[in-house]
C-alpha cells in the first residue's frame, strides 16, 4: 500500500458489507478464471519453524537453521518469540472489533486522498482484477508518522493496544535483524543502523468469507518492498501462501507463533543472500480471515545497497545503490506481481544471476 502511485478505487463497498448479502456469485472484477489456487499437498517441504528462546540462549543449531530459513525460503514461523501474551491477544481482540464496528462507525477512518491511510479500497491498475480483501493501512512508528485523524479517532482499547503492540513489533524485528547478522557473520551495525528508527506501517488485512473462492485471489502474488514483515493472524484460518521452489506452499497457522517474511529491501542490503519470499493469501467459503502485518523498513532517506562485507570478488554486488524512498516509490507505482520489482535494482553481471 502507498503514498504513491496507481489509482485508488474507492467506489467499491466494502467486502465485508458485500458478502453479508446471502451472495452466491462474486463480481466480475473480482473473477479470476484461470487461478490455481489447488497446491499439490504430497511431498510438501517442512516450513521452517524458528524457537527465538533457543537463538536467545545461543543454540547454534537454530541459528544454522535461521540461516537456512532466510535464504531458502524468505520466509520461517517464529516460536517462543517473547512478545507479551496480552499485548498480542489483546490486538487481536481490538482488530476483530474494530473490522466488526458498523459501517456508519467506520466512516471516519476512511482513507482521506490527503494522507492515503485508513480503509484504503483497493489499487487498481490497468485492467487489474481486484483482490477479495478490506484492507485497513497505517503508519505506526516512527512516533511523529502517527496520523492524528486515526489515532485520536480508534476506540479507546485499539488505541491503547495498538500504541503497545507497535512497541512490541519494533522490538522484534530489531532482535530478528540481530540473530541476522549474527547468522551472516557479518558486522553488527551494518545492517542495525539502517533499521535504527525504521518506518513502521501495518496493513490490517479482512477477507470475508467468498462464495467461489476458488477464482478469487485474497491478495495477489507479491513480495514485500520492506525489510521484515511480522504477520499475525487474528484468528486460526489458513489462507498465507509461499512460494519455494516454483510450487505454493500454505502456512498452516500455529497458535502464539508469528509469520516473519522477508522483503525486497532486505534481500538488497544482504546482496542476494538472504532473500524476499514470494507470498499471496487465498480465501475459503466458510471463514472470514484477519491478518495484522507489521512492516519495517528503513527510513526514506537511508541509502540502501549491498552491505560491504557481503560483497566479495566471488560474490560481486547483485544490486545497485538507491535512496530507500526511490525504491519504495518504485515499488508501490508497479502493479504487484511477484518479485518482479527487484529486477529494476539488479546489476548484470558475469554470473548471471
Ligand atoms: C500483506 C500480506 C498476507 C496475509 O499484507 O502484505 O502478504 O496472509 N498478507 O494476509
Ligand atoms: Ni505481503
Amino acid at each position: 500500500m502507498s503514498k504513491f502511485g496507481a489509482s485508488l478505487n474507492l467506489s467499491v463497498p466494502t467486502l465485508q458489507e458485500l458478502a453479508k448479502e446471502p451472495i452466491t456469485k462474486v463480481p466480475e472484477q473480482y473473477l479470476r478464471p484461470n487461478l490455481d489456487t489447488q497446491t499439490d499437498t504430497t511431498s510438501l517441504p517442512q516450513v521452517p519453524i524458528i524457537d527465538l528462546s533457543k537463538l536467545v540462549s545461543g543454540d547454534v543449531d537454530e541459528l544454522e537453521k535461521l540461516d537456512h530459513a532466510c535464504k531458502e525460503w524468505g520466509f520461517f514461523q517464529l516460536i517462543n518469540h517473547g512478545v507479551n501474551y496480552f499485548s498480542v491477544e489483546n490486538m487481536k481482540i481490538s482488530v476483530q472489533e474494530f473490522f466488526n464496528l458498523p459501517i456508519e462507525e467506520k466512516k471516519p477512518f476512511w482513507l482521506t486522498p490527503e494522507d492515503l491511510e485508513g480503509f484504503v479500497g483497493h489499487h487498481v491498475f490497468d485492467e487489474q482484477k481486484l483482490d477479495w480483501v478490506d484492507p485497513f493501512f497505517i503508519y505506526t512508528l516512527p512516533l511523529n508518522k502517527r496520523n492524528p485523524r486515526l489515532f485520536n479517532s480508534f476506540p479507546h482499547p485499539l488505541r491503547i493496544n495498538l500504541e503497545n503492540y507497535s512497541l512490541e513489533m519494533e522490538k522484534l524485528c530489531i532482535t530478528i535483524i540481530e540473530y541476522m547478522t549474527i547468522a551472516l557473520k557479518i558486522k553488527r551495525n551494518e545492517v542495525q543502523e539502517l533499521f535504527e528508527n525504521s518506518l513502521q506501517t501495518m496493513r490490517w488485512n479482512y477477507y470475508p468469507p467468498c462464495p467461489q473462492p476458488e477464482n478469487v485471489i485474497g491478495l495477489d502474488s507479491h513480495s514485500d518492498g520492506g525489510g521484515i514483515a511480522i504477520l499475525l493472524q487474528a484468528n486460526e484460518i489458513e489462507g498465507l501462501q509461499v512460494k519455494k521452489d516454483g510450487k505454493w506452499i500454505p502456512i498452516k497457522p500455529i497458535s502464539n507463533a508469528f509469520s516473519i517474511v522477508l522483503g525486497d529491501t532486505l534481500e538488497i542490503i544482504t546482496n542476494g543472500v538472504y532473500r524476499s519470499v514470494e507470498h499471496r493469501a487465498i480465501v475459503n467459503s466458510e471463514k472470514e480471515r484477519i491478518s495484522i502485518v507489521a512492516f519495517h523498513r528503513p527510513q526514506q532517506n537511508k541509502v540502501i545497497g549491498p552491505i560491504p562485507s557481503l560483497v566479495t570478488t566471488e560474490r560481486p554486488a547483485l544490486f545497485k545503490q538507491i535512496v530507500a524512498g526511490d525504491y519504495y516509490k518504485i515499488y508501490f507505482s508497479r502493479k504487484p506481481q511477484g518479485k518482479t520489482c527487484l529486477d529494476v535494482m539488479r546489476i548484470k553481471n558475469d554470473i548471471g544471476e
